[in-house]
Formats: structure tokens, C-alpha cells, sequence
């Protein structure tokens, strides 16, 4: 008898596929029991337009998670493309994050960071386990952008740059979509 065996899930290369597809980065922040809370993610995406939801996951090894579970909302800050120490920063563990940044308080008491190219403030909406992280949707109640600002890019594990060319006449939405 021949036993075909699969073969083992390789999810270094699985890693490596999903970094093909580029990503902003964000500074999802929160406030709980009176101190910020804060982590970078690239996991953040839209969702739906109405109600507005948007998403991000939260690793369940994150020791924030139990934070992030707690809080009534979050700012989404978009950093801008000069904001790779912010993520940096923010992407540490068991530092203290805040020392020495400056921040307004936005709706919940989660802080909006200073300089990203916008900041959308939300409501915990619902949160779903998803294997080895937790979904987190939110559902924006407003939101700032600065239009000047780039975004920093997030592409195959390294910080990037959209080019010069992507910022000429906006192609999206296009009618075809609604
Ligand atoms: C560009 C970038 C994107 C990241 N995206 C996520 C993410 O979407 N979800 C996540 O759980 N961790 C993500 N991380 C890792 C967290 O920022 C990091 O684990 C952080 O230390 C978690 O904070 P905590 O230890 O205070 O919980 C990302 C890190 C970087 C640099």
C-alpha cells in the first residue's frame, strides 16, 4: 500500500508570497483604564462603507492583546512616508512607547499621532479569533486626512515609497465600482 503524504505547509514561503502584496503602515492606538495603548500593524484594511468599517488583526502572542480586547474604540493613524522611526517605535515590545511622543486626544481617549497622512477615529464594532490572530473591527466615526502627506509603504518585509508617478490624477473610485 502506498501512503501519499502532503507535504508539510511551508510558512516561511507563505510569509514570503503574502509580502507581495504592499500595505500602509498604521499606528492603531487605544486608551485603556487611563494609559495609551499603541501598536504598529500593516494588517489594517477597509471593510465596508456602510456602516464605514474598517479592520486589523492583533497577533495572539501580542502582549497588548488583552488591551486591545478591553478598549471601547482606537485612532488608525496612517503614517506618512517620513514616519518609519514612529513604526519602528511602535512595532517594539515591552518598551515604554510613549515617552517622549506627543499626541491630541481623540474620540475614546486614543491618542492621534502628530504628522500621518490621516487618522480615522472608530468604535470597537466586533472582534473575531482567527487562528493565530484576533480580527478587530471598528467602525469610524470621523476622520482627518492630510492630503500633502505620502504614505509609507510596507512591501516583502522592507519599508518603501510609492514613486513620483502614482500621485498624478486619482484613477479610483471609478464609476464602474458603485
Ligand atoms: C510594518 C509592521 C507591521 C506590523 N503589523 C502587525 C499586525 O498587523 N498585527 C500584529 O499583531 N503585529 C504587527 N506587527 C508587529 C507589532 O507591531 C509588534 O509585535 C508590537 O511589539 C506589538 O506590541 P505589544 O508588544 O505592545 O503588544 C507589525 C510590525 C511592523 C514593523
Amino acid at each position: 500500500m502506498t501512503v501519499r503524504m502532503e507535504p508539510a505547509f511551508d510558512t516561511r514561503a507563505f510569509r514570503h508570497a503574502l509580502g507581495h502584496f504592499p500595505t500602509g503602515v498604521c499606528v492603531v492606538t487605544a486608551r485603556v483604564d487611563g494609559a495609551p495603548v499603541g501598536m504598529t500593524v500593516n494588517s489594517f484594511n477597509s471593510l465596508s462603507l456602510d456602516p464605514p468599517l474598517v479592520l486589523f488583526s492583533v497577533a495572539t502572542g501580542a502582549a497588548s492583546l488583552p488591551l486591545w480586547r478591553r478598549a471601547e474604540g482606537y485612532a488608525v493613524n496612517v503614517l506618512a512616508e517620513n514616519q518609519k522611526d514612529m513604526s519602528d517605535r511602535f512595532a517594539r515590545s515591552g518598551v515604554n512607547k510613549w515617552e517622549g511622543t506627543t499626541y491630541a486626544e481623540g474620540l475614546f481617549g486614543a491618542p492621534a499621532l502628530p504628522g500621518v497622512a490621516a487618522v480615522l477615529e472608530c468604535a470597537a464594532w466586533a472582534t473575531h479569533a482567527a487562528g493565530d490572530h484576533v480580527l478587530f473591527i471598528a467602525e469610524v466615526r470621523r476622520f482627518r486626512t492630510a492630503s500633502g502627506r505620502r504614505p509609507l509603504v510596507f512591501s516583502k518585509g522592507r519599508y518603501a515609497k510609492l514613486h513620483e508617478t502614482e500621485f498624478t490624477a486619482s484613477l479610483w473610485p471609478l464609476d464602474i465600482h458603485y
